[in-house]
């Protein structure tokens, strides 16, 4: 019977990098960092948005999106969002239909995580199956709790709101998320801790 359960383990563990090798890494366009709607009228459009229509990013405005959310904009390796000592302890992950992939801001690619539509695991509501994308907020408690993860991620989450305002996106932050559920599906490290979600994609007309 252990040796059995043993050997389940292991076929388990297998099984999950073997997903993510289904899928490919994502080299993102350049992204577009000039332009957009003033700051003073993306202010005044930002908004939460719940209902999504099934269109897609593009992947350049997919780019724009996360470098805006967390992007690297100075030459020393500094972010769009600023974090507790400079700690950036704040990682992207993407859940696309296709699967869930890591944002590596430095060379700004998209790394497999888990292959599948897990869209839906990423929150408890219905909208977040229908959102084009959901992004979720996952900090490194190394080996403690962070008391700045909270903040840090907000951060993200407000540098996304005011792009999709600019970009006529609409989103959601959210906390209603299983966390323990969701870090299993992606198969996270105990000193890896999901803070929050957040849903993007086009507002349904
Ligand atoms: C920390 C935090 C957690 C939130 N969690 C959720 C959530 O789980 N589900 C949801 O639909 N909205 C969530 N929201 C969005 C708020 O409900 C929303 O910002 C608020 O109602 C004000 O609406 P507005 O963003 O359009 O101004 C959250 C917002 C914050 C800041």
């Amino acid at each position: 019977m252990r040796a059995t359960c043993c050997l389940l383990l292991a076929v388990v563990a297998e099984l999950a990098p073997c997903l993510a090798q289904e899928l490919k890494p994502i080299a993102l366009p350049k992204p577009q960092t000039e332009g957009g709607k003033p700051l003073l009228r993306a202010l005044q459009e930002r908004k939460s948005t719940r209902e999504f229509s099934a269109e897609k990013l593009s992947p350049q405005v997919l780019s724009n999106l996360l470098w805006a959310a967390f992007g690297v904009n100075r030459a020393d390796g500094r972010r769009t969002a600023p974090s507790a000592m400079n700690a950036q302890e704040i990682d992207i992950y993407v859940a696309l239909p296709e699967g869930v992939y890591r944002f590596e801001a430095g060379p700004h690619r998209l790394t497999p995580v888990a292959a599948g539509d897990l869209r839906e695991k990423t929150g408890t509501q219905t909208y977040v199956a229908e959102a084009a994308l959901n992004l979720i907020y996952v900090a490194h408690s190394r080996g403690k709790p962070n008391p700045d993860a909270s903040a840090d991620t907000g951060f993200v989450g407000q540098n996304v709101y005011l792009f999709c305002a600019s970009e006529g996106l609409g989103t959601v932050f959210r906390g209603s998320v299983d966390r323990d559920g969701l870090a299993k599906a992606l198969n996270l490290r105990p000193d890896q801790q999901i803070t929050y979600a957040q849903s993007v994609g086009y507002p349904k007309k």
